[in-house]
């Protein structure tokens, strides 16, 4: 069907906003189109197949990052530590599952949110909402949270020089998977750091012993990693801005990230943000929430990936610990009734969001963990593939989930809740979900064989 990057603009918008001034957004989207996409289009391609392994049980997806990047947060030492952890997390599940892990950051793009409601109320006083830092500010005040099209340049610039670090840290020796011990963070303690330091031993075991066999060479999977980067394409004039064709097909690319998705509030089958991502050969993600319907999962299958292609969609499931068994089986249905390919990745964190007592938007730790294993029990369950799970997490050590090894209670969140929007795992409280899931798939696997022989 025919498409343009520009298309949506015809279409019932939802969660954008509304700029002032035309000329001065205009202008910005000139610019924009003039600077170079962050990303290649052999790379989104190569995503895909290796999303694809991981719709077919051959490979894992670790999604993570931050819940909405931030200007203010902005520093070499926070994109590291967000990459150490993914690199721990990773290496947990390579070595307890043995499969490739697909690492895929919530970085470099990730800065505009949805929000539940259009304004604020605070002390009687009603603002917009903010809507993340590449259309306003966090601030309390009315000029703070006008929406400013210059922020887009401001975000463009961000996720270059992230995407830049994230580079040199993938191939540069950073990632090296001889360094695996160096990866700790000072902070992490308890079990789990005790675990992770025996797993790493056994792993420098395994290449001392190789390097003394002989086996030497060019060994670039064991030195250098492939990361990627994803956010949720939401504000559709920086994306249209980035969209470029790749000269080799002839197909669009969204430029300003490998992987995008939809939302959960801007999936509507006729809307702008599905007609945008429908037209780019990116691998696409779409949330998949207790209100998405088999009727619109239908549409939205069809529309998203017509040539029924494994790797390009996938579908994030965020429904709740507890809510899992009444909505993740009929959507499996409906998939399996298509005979659609799909990868399936769990997202533990949007449908857990509660008030904590002290006033704090938290997630319990716990109910974090129980929907990852409702996610496996079910797909366990239909005979279907869980090929992912999708954290909001960081490096830093902050307290803004509750629970855990380090048991964070409702009176810590104070001392360290740092995010501009939703509470993410710090680095402790992430490597305790890895090994969770490590335990999972190696479970999983045992079975398979199992039934092999
Ligand atoms: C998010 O991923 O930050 C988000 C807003 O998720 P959802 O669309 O699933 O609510
Ligand atoms: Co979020």
């Amino acid at each position: 069907m025919a498409w343009t990057k520009s298309d949506w603009r015809a279409k019932p918008r939802v969660q954008m906003p509304d700029y002032l001034d035309a000329g001065a957004l205009g202008a910005v989207e000139a610019r924009l189109g003039q600077y170079p996409p962050l990303v290649f289009a052999g790379e989104a391609r190569t995503l895909r197949s290796e999303l694809a392994a991981a719709g077919r049980g051959e490979a894992f997806l670790l999604q993570g990052g931050d819940c909405a990047e931030s200007f203010a947060e902005f520093s070499a030492d926070t994109i590291r530590d967000t990459f150490k952890v993914m690199l721990q997390m990773a290496m947990v599940l390579t070595f307890g599952a043995k499969v490739p892990v697909v690492k895929v950051g919530r970085m470099a793009g990730q800065f505009a949110k949805p929000r539940s409601a259009p304004t604020e109320v605070k002390d009687g006083v009603e603002l917009p909402s903010y809507r993340g830092d590449i259309i306003n500010e966090l601030d309390f005040t009315e000029a703070a949270r006008i929406p400013n099209p210059a922020k887009m340049l401001e975000a463009y610039t961000q996720a270059a020089a992230t995407l830049n670090l994230l580079r040199a840290f993938s191939k540069g020796g950073f990632a090296d998977a001889h360094k695996v011990h160096q990866w700790t963070l000072g902070f992490v303690e308890g079990e789990r750091a005790a675990q992770y330091r025996d797993m790493a031993g056994r792993i420098q075991d395994t290449l001392d012993f190789m390097t003394a066999a002989g086996v030497t060479g060019n060994n670039d999977e064991l030195t250098t990693v492939d990361f990627y980067t994803s956010h949720e394409a939401l504000l559709l004039e920086y994306e249209e801005a980035l969209c470029r064709q790749d000269s080799l097909t002839g197909n669009w690319l969204a430029g300003s990230g490998h992987m995008i998705w939809i939302g959960d509030r801007t999936r509507q089958p006729d809307g702008a943000h599905v007609e945008f991502c429908r037209g780019v050969l990116n691998p696409i993600g779409l949330k998949c929430g207790p209100t998405t319907t088999e009727e619109d999962l239908k549409v939205l299958i069809d529309t998203l990936n017509p040539e029924n292609e494994m790797g390009r969609l996938t579908l994030i499931a965020r429904f709740g610990a507890g809510k899992v068994g009444d909505h993740l089986p009929r959507l499996i249905k409906t998939v399996q009734e298509m005979g659609a390919n799909v990868v399936w990745t769990c997202d533990a964190m949007h449908g857990n969001t509660i008030k904590s007592s002290t006033g704090y938007k938290t997630r319990p730790f716990d109910s974090v963990l129980r929907e990852v294993q409702e996610f496996f029990a079910i797909h366990r369950a239909e005979g279907t593939v869980p090929g992912g799970v999708h954290f909001e997490m960081t490096g830093q050590d902050v307290t803004e989930c509750t629970g855990g090894v380090r048991a964070v209670t409702d009176e810590d969140l104070s001392d360290r809740y740092h995010t501009a929007c939703d509470p993410r795992l710090n680095a402790s409280q992430s490597l305790e979900l890895a090994f969770l899931v490590a335990d999972e798939l190696s479970g999983l696997r045992a079975e398979r064989q199992r039934a092999a022989s």
